[in-house]
């Protein structure tokens, strides 16, 4: 039997992106859709949230999909298979509501498409239509297709540059689908703030119900610590057992983006130092 947290399996998806399945049964048994975990790689790293975007409670094993932005992540990156991560625990957060509705959109960008995986498979499992935008800088970083695909209904996919299905953004898709009279009972969306702030808008001026799962900065993720806070409909929400899953329309989503920033020059001065020392743990 594996010790649990060990690295079983690694796949570079692409540049900067990995999928990793990791042994731990305790979380593979109870693991819904919509959850996350947090992870330590090393003893004197942070904790840092990732989405359980599989998982299968018969072997015991979870699967994360992340994009190496900075320390945290980059030293994630470095595991090879039969070496142990520090600590995970979880599952983190509220699970996804999932019920039987005519039509779901689901809206994903950039290394998120992952996190949408579980939901649409979710979805399409009750007899959901699933109607999936995804979309990507470019085609290289386009991952998760025939993923989604296999649990979708219809695909769409957008590149900003063009290289692969339409030119433009997620949201470009969004809004042509229901200008062309789609009425989907709900639309849920993942991906970095500002597609999902503009996709909010689009689906609020189509008066279609709109859920976003979000990604604020969390320390704790059990509702300790408060760094997630993000203000939905004028209250203050804890994201990381609130949610993060909220209702679009009323997040504010201006105030999430500055809460995004408020560590970027820490962040880049950690990373300056843990390259500069060589890249390794
Ligand atoms: C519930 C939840 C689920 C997530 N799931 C995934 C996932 O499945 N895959 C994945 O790759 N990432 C996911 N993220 C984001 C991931 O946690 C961050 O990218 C990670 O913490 C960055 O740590 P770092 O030390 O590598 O980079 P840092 O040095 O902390 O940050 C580097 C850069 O990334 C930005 N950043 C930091 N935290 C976040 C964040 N929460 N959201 C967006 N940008 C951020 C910073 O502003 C900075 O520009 C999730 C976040 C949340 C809250
Ligand atoms: S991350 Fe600490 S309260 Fe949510």
């Amino acid at each position: 039997m594996a010790n649990s947290y060990r690295v079983l399996r690694k796949r570079i998806l692409a540049s900067g992106i990995k999928e990793m399945d990791i042994y731990a049964p305790r979380i593979a048994r109870v693991a819904m859709p919509g959850q996350f975990i947090m992870v330590m790689a090393d003893e004197g790293g942070e904790r840092i949230p990732l989405t359980l975007v599989d998982w299968s409670k018969v072997e015991g094993w979870i699967r994360i999909v992340f994009q190496e932005v900075g320390v945290s992540t980059m030293k994630l990156g470095l595991f090879e298979p039969g070496e142990s991560l520090y600590y995970v625990s979880g599952p983190h957060g509220t699970p996804t509501h999932v019920s039987k509705l005519n039509t779901v959109v689901i809206v994903a960008g950039g290394v998120a498409i992952a996190a949408a995986y579980p939901i649409a498979k979710a979805f399409r499992d009750v007899g959901s239509r699933v109607i999936s935008i995804i979309g990507a800088k470019n085609s290289s970083l386009l991952i998760y297709e025939e993923e989604i695909k296999s649990v979708s209904t219809e695909i769409h996919i957008s590149t900003d540059d063009g290289s692969r299905g339409i030119r433009g953004f997620t949201s470009d898709v969004l809004e042509s689908l229901l200008a062309s009279g789609l009425k989907p009972d709900l639309v849920w969306m993942v991906g970095p703030t500002i597609m999902m702030k503009v996709c909010s808008a689009i689906a609020k001026r189509y008066g279609v119900r709109a859920v976003a799962s979000l990604n604020p900065i969390m320390v704790c993720g059990m509702g300790m610590c408060g760094a997630c806070r993000i203000r939905v409909d004028g209250r203050i929400r804890f994201a990381c057992f609130e949610g993060p899953e909220f209702d679009a329309s009323s997040v504010e989503w201006d105030e999430l983006i500055l809460r995004l920033q408020m560590y970027r020059e820490e962040e880049q001065l950690s990373l300056k130092r843990f390259l500069e020392g060589g890249g390794h743990i």
